[in-house]
C-alpha cells in the first residue's frame, strides 16, 4: 500500500527565544531539523533551504530514509537506534511505519496525525512551544484494528547539536540525593532507568547535554525530563553517524499497555529546555512551573514535627510547641507520621488512618481548631498508596495488597503496597482521605511513598502489572481530593527527594527535596533540584543544631542561611531550643518573609566558582534588590576570588549590606559595613572581596538599587 501523502512540509515554532523546526518530506513522521536559540525571522523559502541544508550525507551501507532528529523513530524507515514505538499483536505489527496524514499548526503548537494502514495503528503527536522558550513533547498511539495491540514502549526523542559532548545527570540515595555526574557523550546510548514506580531517589532528574565548558552561566545545555511519577527511562543516543539525540518515555512491564479496538496510549509529556549555560536553562523549567501553579499563594513558612518528635506525638508536648511556633511567625504546622491508628513505630498500621486514641484521647480536631486559632494552617502526613501487612486493611482486604503471583514480595521499610487500580480499594482511601480532610479541616497533606514498587501486580487482576495504573491512579486521587477540596495544598515526597517530576508538580505544590536536613549537603540537593524547581517549590528546613542524617554541627545562622531560599520549614523540638536560638530563628523567619516575594518570582542564579566556595542568589524580577549566600564549601590553599555577582542591572547603582544575624564571629571586608553602593556592572565585572569564612559558614549579600 503506497504511503499517505501530503506536501513536504516545514513549521518554524519561534517563542521565548527559542526555534523548533520540524519538518517531513510529506510521508515520513516529523523530524526536528533544529531545536536552540531563536532563529528570528526565517521566510518560507528560508526554511527549506534550512531544511535541505541540514540533512546529513551519508556513505554507503547506511539506511538513509529516515529523518535523523525524527521524534518517533521507526526501525522500518531506516532508524537503527531505539525505536519511538515498540508494540506486539501476538508477533505481528511490530515494526510500524506511520506515515502522516494531517499535519495542523496552531501558533506554537504542531499536532500531526499519523497511520499505518497495514498495522491498523494511529500515531498522534503533539508539539508545544510555551512563552519561556520550553518545548514538550507527547505522542499517543491508537489500536484501528479489531485485535489487542500491546504497546511496549513509546519514547520521544530530541535532536542536539554535536557540539554537545558531555552529559551530565545525577545519582545518590536516602538524604544523599542530586550528586552530579558527568559523562562524555560517546556513540552508544547512556540510559537512566527507574523500576521501582517513582523517578527515585537516585533519579537523574534531568539528563542534559551540554558543550565541555558548561557551568551555570557558561557553554550551552539542552535537557530533557520525563513529566512522569512512575516508571521511566530517559538517554542520550549517539549514533554512528553522529545523531545526537535526548530521549524519554515511559518503562513498561509485559501486558501493562494492551489496547483493544479503538483504544489510546499516551506517553508522559517529555519536556526539553535549553539554555547558554544551566541556569538559562532552568529558568525555563521555573517559568513552566510558576505559570501552571495557578493561584500565586505565598509558600507558608510551616514547622514539620518529624525530626521534634518522630512517633512520639503528645497533645500537650504539641499544643507548646505549635503555641512557640506561631509566636515566631509560623504560619503552617504539619503533623507527620505517627497519628494514626497502633503507628507507634514504622513496622505497622499503615492503611489505617483513623486517628490513634491512645495518643490522641480527644481525636486530632482539637489540636486542628488550636493551630487555626493560632493563626496557622493545619497539615497532615499520609501514606495513601501503602499498607502495612500488620495493619487492620490488610487484614481485612489482603486482596488489595500488590502481588504478582509470588505474595507480597519484600517488605521495604517493613510495608507493602496497596493496589490502587482495584476499584474497591481506590474508593475506600479516597472516602478515607476525604474525611480525614474535611473532619480535621486539613490545609495541607504531605503525602509520602517509602517504598519502591518491585513486582507489583494487582491480586484481582490475576497478577498483572500495575505500576502504570497505579501512577495513574496517584494523580486522580490527589486531583480528586483537591477538586473536593480546593485550596488543599500537597507536598510530594518519596523518602526524601524520590518523587520529583512534572507529573506529580501538576498536583502537588512542593517537594521534600530530601530527608537531610544538614545545610552542607543541603546546598548540594538544592542546587541541583533547582535546575527543574525554582525556590518556592522545594520544601528547606533548618534542622536541628546537630543533622539527624549525617551527624554534622552547624551554626543556626548557616543552616538558616540555606533554608531561606526555599518554601523555608522548621524541622527540631521549639520546646528545647534556647530562649536565644529561638530569638534568632524568629529572626531569620523575619529575613525570609521580607525576601519570600522576591525570592519566589526572582531568577536563582548560581556563579560557577573553582575554588571551594559557593555563591547563589536570587535577583528580584525588576532587578531592583538581590539576594546572594556566598559560603565556603570547601577550604582551598588560597583565599577565594573575589565575589563577583551575576544578574544586575548593568547601568543600576546598588548598595551593598550584609543580611540577617551573623552569629559566629567572621572576619568580614570593608565593604560590609553598609555604606558601599557600586553599579551593578562593576559588582558583576570586579566584584567585592570575598569575607574570611570558615568551612560551613556563610554570609547573605543584599543588594538594593539606590534608585528604587
Ligand atoms: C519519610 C519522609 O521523607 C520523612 O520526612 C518522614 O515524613 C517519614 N517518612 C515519616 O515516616
Amino acid at each position: 500500500m503506497p504511503d499517505a501523502a501530503i506536501r513536504p512540509k516545514v513549521a518554524h515554532l519561534d517563542r521565548g527565544g527559542t526555534s523548533v523546526v520540524v519538518r517531513t518530506d510529506g510521508t515520513t513522521p516529523p523530524s526536528i531539523a533544529y531545536w536552540g536559540k531563536s532563529l528570528g525571522p526565517v521566510t518560507a523559502p528560508q526554511l527549506d533551504i534550512l531544511d535541505r541544508a541540514l540533512r546529513p550525507t551519508l556513505g554507503d551501507s547506511v539506511a538513509n530514509t529516515s529523518l535523523p532528529g525524527a521524534v518517533v523513530p521507526e526501525l522500518a524507515r531506516g532508524w537503527l537506534g531505539l525505536p519511538g514505538i515498540e508494540c506486539d499483536r501476538e508477533g505481528t505489527a511490530w515494526a510500524p511505519r506511520c506515515s502522516i496524514t494531517d499535519w495542523q499548526v496552531d501558533g506554537c503548537r504542531l499536532r500531526v496525525e499519523l497511520r499505518d494502514e497495514e498495522y491498523g495503528l494511529g500515531e498522534q503527536l503533539v508539539l508545544e512551544l510555551e512563552d519561556s522558550g520550553l518545548l514538550r513533547l507527547q505522542a499517543t498511539v491508537t489500536n484501528e484494528a479489531e485485535a489487542p495491540l500491546e504497546v511496549r514502549a513509546l519514547t520521544l526523542g530530541v535532536p542536539v547539536p554535536t557540539r554537545a559532548d558531555t552529559l551530565l545527570d545525577f545519582a545518590g540515595g536516602w538524604s544523599n540525593e542530586r550528586h552530579a555526574q558527568r559523562t562524555a557523550f560517546q556513540v552508544g546510548r547512556w540510559t537512566r532507568d527507574a523500576r521501582g514506580g517513582r523517578p527515585g531517589l537516585d533519579g537523574p532528574l534531568l539528563l542534559i547535554a551540554g558543550t565541555s565548558a558548561l557551568g551555570h552561566r557558561s557553554g550551552e545545555a539542552w535537557a530533557v525530563h520525563l513529566g512522569w511519577s512512575g516508571n521511566q527511562q530517559i538517554a542520550a543516543e549517539r549514533t554512528f553517524t553522529d545523531v545526537h539525540r535526548l530521549l524519554g518515555g515511559e518503562l513498561l512491564h509485559p501486558g501493562e499497555v494492551l489496547l483493544g479496538p479503538g483504544e489510546s496510549y499516551s506517553s508522559p509529556w517529555l519536556y526539553a529546555s535549553w539554555g547558554r549555560g544551566l541556569d538559562e536553562m532552568a529558568h525555563r523549567f521555573h517559568a513552566h512551573l510558576r505559570s501552571h501553579r495557578g493561584e500565586q499563594r505565598p509558600a507558608p513558612v510551616l514547622l514539620n514535627t518529624w525530626e521534634a518528635t518522630y512517633f512520639d506525638q503528645d497533645p500537650s508536648h504539641y499544643r507548646e510547641l505549635a503555641a512557640l511556633a506561631a509566636g515566631i511567625g509560623v504560619e503552617l504546622f504539619v503533623v507527620d507520621d505517627g497519628w494514626f491508628c497502633g503507628r507507634d513505630n514504622d513496622r505497622s498500621s499503615l492503611g489505617d488512618w483513623f486517628v490513634d486514641a491512645r495518643t490522641w484521647p480527644d481525636g486530632l480536631r482539637p489540636f486542628s481548631d488550636f493551630v487555626h486559632e493560632l493563626g496557622m494552617d493545619f497539615g497532615l502526613w499520609v501514606e495513601p498508596e501503602m499498607i502495612s501487612l500488620d495493619s487492620a486493611l490488610a487484614r481485612a482486604h489482603p486482596e488489595w495488597v500488590v502481588d504478582a503471583g509470588h505474595g507480597p514480595g519484600l517488605a521495604l521499610r517493613h510495608q507493602h503496597v496497596l493496589d490502587l487500580t482495584e476499584p474497591d480499594a481506590y474508593s475506600w482511601i479516597l472516602g478515607r482521605l476525604d474525611a480525614l480532610v474535611s473532619d480535621l479541616r486539613v490545609d495541607y497533606l504531605k503525602w509520602d511513598h517509602n517504598r519502591p514498587l518491585l513486582d507489583a501486580g494487582s491480586q484481582v487482576a490475576g497478577g498483572r502489572a500495575v505500576a502504570h495504573g497505579q501512577t495513574l491512579a496517584c494523580y486522580r486521587l490527589m486531583a480528586d481530593l483537591t477538586d473536593a477540596h480546593p485550596g488543599l495544598r500537597i507536598e510530594s515526597c518519596a523518602s526524601g527527594g524520590g518523587r520529583i517530576d512534572l507529573g506529580i508538580l501538576e498536583c502537588a505544590e512542593r517537594v521534600w527535596p530530601s530527608d537531610s536536613n544538614d545545610a552542607h549537603d543541603r546546598l548540594r540537593i538544592q542546587r541541583w533540584t533547582g535546575l527543574l524547581l525554582p525556590p518556592e517549590m522545594q520544601g528547606t528546613h533548618i534542622g536541628a543544631e546537630q543533622a539527624h542524617a549525617t551527624g554534622r554541627v552547624a551554626d543556626l545562622a548557616f543552616r538558616a542561611q540555606v533554608a531561606v531560599w526555599g518554601n523555608l520549614g522548621l524541622e527540631l523540638d521549639l520546646t528545647k531550643v534556647s530562649p536565644g536560638d529561638l530569638e534568632a530563628i524568629a529572626a531569620w523567619i523575619d529575613v525570609h518573609k521580607r525576601w519570600r516575594d522576591r525570592l519566589h518570582t526572582g531568577s536563582t542564579v548560581w556563579l560557577d566558582r573553582e575554588d571551594g566556595s559557593v555563591m547563589m542568589g536570587t535577583v528580584a524580577d525588576d532587578r531592583t534588590s538581590a539576594l546572594f549566600l556566598f559560603t565556603v564549601a570547601e577550604r582551598g590553599p588560597t583565599p577565594p576570588a573575589p565575589l563577583r555577582f551575576a544578574g544586575l542591572e548593568p547601568d543600576r547603582t546598588y548598595r551593598v549590606r550584609i543580611e540577617g544575624p551573623v552569629q559566629r564571629p567572621v572576619d568580614l571586608p570593608q565593604w560590609a559595613c553598609g555604606d558601599v553602593s557600586l553599579p551593578g556592572r562593576l559588582l558583576m565585572a570586579a566584584g567585592l572581596a570575598a569575607p574570611a569564612l570558615g568551612p560551613d559558614t556563610g554570609v547573605l549579600i543584599a543588594l538594593d538599587a539606590a534608585d528604587a
